[in-house]
Parts: C-alpha cells; structure tokens; sequence
C-alpha cells in the first residue's frame, strides 16, 4: 500500500521509501533537480543528482505527470516553514515515469481559467488544493453526521431513485419506462414520502444520505441533483427534532472545525423574519432591521405613498449607520435599480446630519427622527409597496449593503430556527395555495385550515448565516387530516388517491405520529469552507444551465434507444 507523503518526517531520516504522486512543480538549481511531488496528502521535495542515470528524464519532466520514486529521507539544509514535510527531503535512487502528463489546458497552480474550462476538465481542477479540501470537509461532514445519528440509534435506510411523479413543488426529472410503455417514473425530489412510509413500517428512526432531484432554476445555492442528511422519527414533538438537529450540528462543527457551537440555537417566527428581516432566513450577523413608517404617512401629501396606503400597502425603511456619506446619489441610483428587480417600482431616501434631506424631505418631518432613532450620517432608505414587494426588497437590500459596507463578520455561525411557518403560501404565478413546506406537514390548528391566508403549520427551517440550511416538520398521520389538507391545496379526492393513495392508505394501518427535517449537505458544506458558490463543495457539478461539461450531459440519444422507448421527438427539438 502506497504510503502518504505528508507521513514522514525528521524521524525517518536515513529511511528508504518509495513514493507515489504527481510532479506539483519543478526546478533545476545548481544542477540538481527539486520536484515537489503531490499526493492527496500533501508535497514532499524529491532531489534529483545529476550523476543519476534517470536525470535526463526527471529534467525533462511535465508538469502534473505521475511518477514512482525510490529514495532515502534526508534533512534540509534550509528547512520551509509552509510544508509539513519542509524539514525533509528524499533523495531519489530510482525513478519511473507511470503516466507522462500533456500541456494542461490551465495552470493548477495559477487559476485565471473561466469556470467552464475548469468544469470541462474537472478532474483537473479536483487537484487544486482549495477544492480537494472542500470534498474532503464533505466527507467528514458525512461521517461525523453518520457516527452522530447511529449512536442514536437511527437506522440509515436507502429508498429508490426510480419514483413515482409526487409534485412536491418543484418540477420532477423523468424517467421514461421501457417496459411500460408511455409511462414514466420520476426522480425523487426528497425521500419525503418514503421516510414516511417507513414509519409506518416500524423503522421509529431513519436517516439516509439522500440524492434529491428538483429541475428548478438554478441559484448560486441550488443545483439540479443535491444531497440531504434526511431523518425521521417517530413519537416525536418539534422540540425532538429540533435538539437531534442542534446535536448534529454541534458534533459535526466540533468534529470538522474544531469550534464548539452554542445550543440550543437561537428562535425567531416567520412572522417576524419576514416583518424584520424581509425574508425566511435572516442573516442575523447583523442588524439593520426592517421599520414599519406607515403610520408617518397616514395624512400624506405625497401621492404615491397615499395611494400605496389606500390600497392595503405598507411604508417600511432601513436604517444604514454611516450610509449617509458612503453612499451618493449615484450610488442610491444603482440601489433604486436592484431593488426594482424585486418588483419595487422606486427607492425613496433621506439623509440626515443635524437636518434631515433626501428624495422625500418635503413629506417628512420631525417625527421619523424619533421613530428610527437617527443619528448623524445615517441613511435612510424607504419603499411603499404591496407588502410581499416591500418586505422581499428591503430583505434584499439590507443583505446588498451589509457586504458592500463589510458589516457582515465572517468568523461568525450564527444559527437559528425559524418556526411558525404558514401552511399554504399563494403562488400568484400558478393562481393557486402551495403548501408552504409540503403537503403532508401537521397543521398548527386542524379546525382552522379553511382560512388559508393564515392557517399555521408545524414547521420549521434551520437558517444558518443568511441561508436555509435544512427543513422540516411533523407530519400528518390522521387519514382524515391528509385528506383535508390535500383538498384545501385543490385536489380532488381522486387526484389525491391518484398521487397520493398510497401514503393515505398506510396512514389507515397504524401510522405513528412522526416527524423529522433534512439539511441540505452542500449548503452546510458551503458555509463550513467560506465559499457562496455550491459547485465548490460538490465533486462534479453541473452549471447555471444544469449541463455538465466535462461529460456533456444532457446529451442526444440514439434513434434506436427512442425507440424502445416509444418516444418521438417534436419536430425542431
Ligand atoms: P426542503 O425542500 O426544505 O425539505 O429541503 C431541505 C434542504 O435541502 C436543501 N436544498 C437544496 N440544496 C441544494 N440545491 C437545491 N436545489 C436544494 N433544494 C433544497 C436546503 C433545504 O433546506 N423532505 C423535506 C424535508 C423534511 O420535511 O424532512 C425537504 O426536502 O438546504
């Protein structure tokens, strides 16, 4: 078995060893040869005498090329600080060329390369320091969530991938069948159902290092294909599920950062994250609140906020410390511009230094000075809207200026759980409630789920600086609940049998109350390497057009496979 390099050290002095690995990097110095060969472990230098009948060779060799070294362990004349292996080096006696390396399409060592170049050649840009780590966090990650739920006795249980379509928000990736013709099955989006159903069975507590496939737009944090630490547990309340979930987290930050978090993690509802923060997952690394001003506007001349309050809508504003003089009317121009994005029609200000100026100064007085408790040099920013626009634009603006102005700590994890989530939000775009979470979430209050604006649920997400980390909640297990839920999300009792009879059907024979959560793997591998770009954290990952270019995937398929597939394709596709 290969040894690593990284496992010797001045206590092998005099030792012959053979090594493995990669030329890093190479110089001729005095006539010598110095390789530092890489292996997943790390670099040890190999020197190279040019008596040595395979000098020739080693001068000549290429970058990234794999070679096999015999030689004795040697102390440095000059040790290097920045290598574990600096106060070493070994002087080789054999060398063999194992797979000689072509000119690389990038330097590993300098990377200036675009990101789909180094997605073509992924196996290439694995090499790099930076992101062998990140999958070797991953894999600790993994394990230490593994050691955590057996030593509570949960059982990891694998479910198929092969499915059948249960809208679960997302559209679902396909599967066409061949030996049923014209019918499909469907990748699971989540294991949901399936964990369920192994409550049903007995199982009391499950967990799995789950595939998830959801064909949704894709985000800095979101890919097509994703993992989740999915668990269930049976005979379990909020409170349950919440503490495994903190005990997780507290042993995987110990087990892979060496930090010892602080538990139990902070709580907020939904109701006043979306009202203070503007958004299901607050960052709370910082402050920056969201303030409600409606109530300075009540008798105002200014019309378009007049109009704003006539017609249900809120005025709310941020404070920012210090914006007053960072930011130029310029500057707030481009603000004006993001915030549009999130469906705000304009970007109100005020400045204020003793005396208050700004895009609204004739439509404010004295008042909102005490209201927001402002200060000299702070800036104000404002927008009158539907409520949902004001609160997702502020939300967005607030998490914009906090990086633009470094307010955001980055040493910090700050955790927290967001509960008292509605049951069903509506989607103006489908014309129609969705569940919240999803359908089979235990509702806060069965009697009231008729009023749909404002029926609670048992659910509830851990956020984790800014992103949601993971979700869950208790389930249904009364037939006659599920049911209710299904039909005040619009299906009829035949659609309901038709995607979901089997669950219902089980909650018939004995389904124990139960409940569980699922964090998403890459989100939290993310935040624990410092990186926002989910495909750092994932060994082949597909782009923001859900392609994956080192193996062209999607990709045309045969005449012949279409046909066993009783599929044609539309003319133009
Ligand atoms: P949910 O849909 O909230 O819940 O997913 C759980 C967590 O998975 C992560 N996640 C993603 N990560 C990367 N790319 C994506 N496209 C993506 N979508 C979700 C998030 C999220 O919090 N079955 C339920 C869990 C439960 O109720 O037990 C579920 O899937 O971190």
């Amino acid at each position: 078995m290969k040894i690593n390099n990284t496992s010797l050290s001045k206590n092998d002095e005099g030792k012959k060893v053979t090594l493995y690995g990669w030329v890093n990097k190479k110089r001729n110095l005095g006539g010598l040869v110095f390789i530092d060969l890489r292996d997943r472990s790390g670099i040890i230098q190999l020197v190279i005498h040019p008596d040595s009948d395979f000098y020739k060779i080693a001068s000549s060799l290429k970058s990234e090329s794999v070679i096999k070294v015999c030689g004795v362990v040697n102390l440095r004349e000059t040790p290097n600080k920045n290598l574990v292996t600096g106060e070493i080096e070994v002087n080789v006696e054999s060398l063999e060329v194992l797979n000689e390396a072509a000119d690389l399409p990038f330097d590993l060592n300098n990377v200036t390369a675009l990101e789909d170049t180094r997605l073509k050649y992924r196996y290439l840009d694995l090499r790099r320091e930076e992101l062998k780590n990140n999958i070797v966090t991953r894999h600790k990650i993994v394990q230490s969530a593994r050691e955590y739920l057996n030593s509570l006795d949960f059982l990891e249980i694998e479910t198929p991938i092969l499915c059948k379509s249960t809208p679960e928000g997302a559209r679902d990736y396909l599967v066409p069948s061949r030996v049923n013709k014209g019918e499909f099955y469907a990748l699971p989006q989540s294991p949901q159902l399936l964990k369920q159903l192994l409550m049903a069975s007995g199982m009391e507590r499950y967990y799995q290092i789950a595939r998830c496939f959801r064909d949704e737009d894709l985000r800095a944090d979101r890919q097509p294909e994703f993992t989740q630490i999915d668990m269930e547990m049976s005979f379990v309340s909020e409170e349950d599920v919440m503490e495994v979930t903190e005990g997780l987290l507290k042993k995987v930050f110990k087990d892979v950062k060496g930090l010892d978090i602080k538990t139990p993690f902070e709580r907020m509802t939904y109701t006043n994250a979306i009202n203070l923060y503007g958004s299901d997952k607050p960052d709370t690394r910082f402050e920056m609140l969201i303030s409600d001003i409606s109530d300075l506007f009540v008798n105002t001349d200014f019309k378009v906020f007049k109009d704003v309050l006539d017609n249900g809508g809120i005025i709310n504003a941020i404070v920012v410390k210090g914006g007053a003089s960072k930011y130029s009317r310029k500057d707030i121009d481009k603000l004006q511009e993001f915030v549009k994005a999130y469906g705000a029609k304009a970007l109100a200000f005020l400045k204020y230094n003793d005396e208050i100026t700004g895009s609204i100064v004739k439509f404010v007085d004295e008042r909102i000075i005490n209201k927001l408790n402002l200060k000299n040099d702070d800036l104000v920013l404002i927008i009158g809207d539907k409520k949902k626009i004001v609160k997702t634009a502020l939300g967005a603006l607030r998490v914009k200026i906090a990086k633009e102005m470094n307010l955001i700590d980055e040493s910090k994890f700050n955790f927290l759980w967001v509960t008292d989530f509605p049951m069903f939000e509506y989607s103006e775009e489908e014309g129609r409630y969705l569940a919240c979470h999803h359908p089979f979430t235990l509702p806060q209050d069965v009697n009231a789920l008729d009023d749909r604006e404002h029926a609670k649920a048992r659910a509830y997400d851990i956020v984790l600086n800014g992103y949601e980390a993971g979700g869950g909640s208790l389930r249904i297990h009364d037939p006659k609940v599920q049911e209710k839920v299904l039909e005040e999300l619009g299906f009829t009792k035949e659609e309901a049998n038709e995607r979901f009879g089997f669950l219902i059907n089980a909650l018939n024979y004995g389904t124990p109350p139960h409940g569980g959560l699922a964090i998403g793997l890459e989100r939290l591998c993310m935040i624990i390497c410092g990186t926002d770009n989910i495909r750092d954290v994932i060994a082949f990952p597909k782009t923001a057009s859900a392609s994956d270019l080192m193996m062209e995937a999607p990709d045309y398929v045969d005449k012949s496979q279409l046909d066993d597939l009783n599929i044609d394709l539309k003319k133009g596709d």
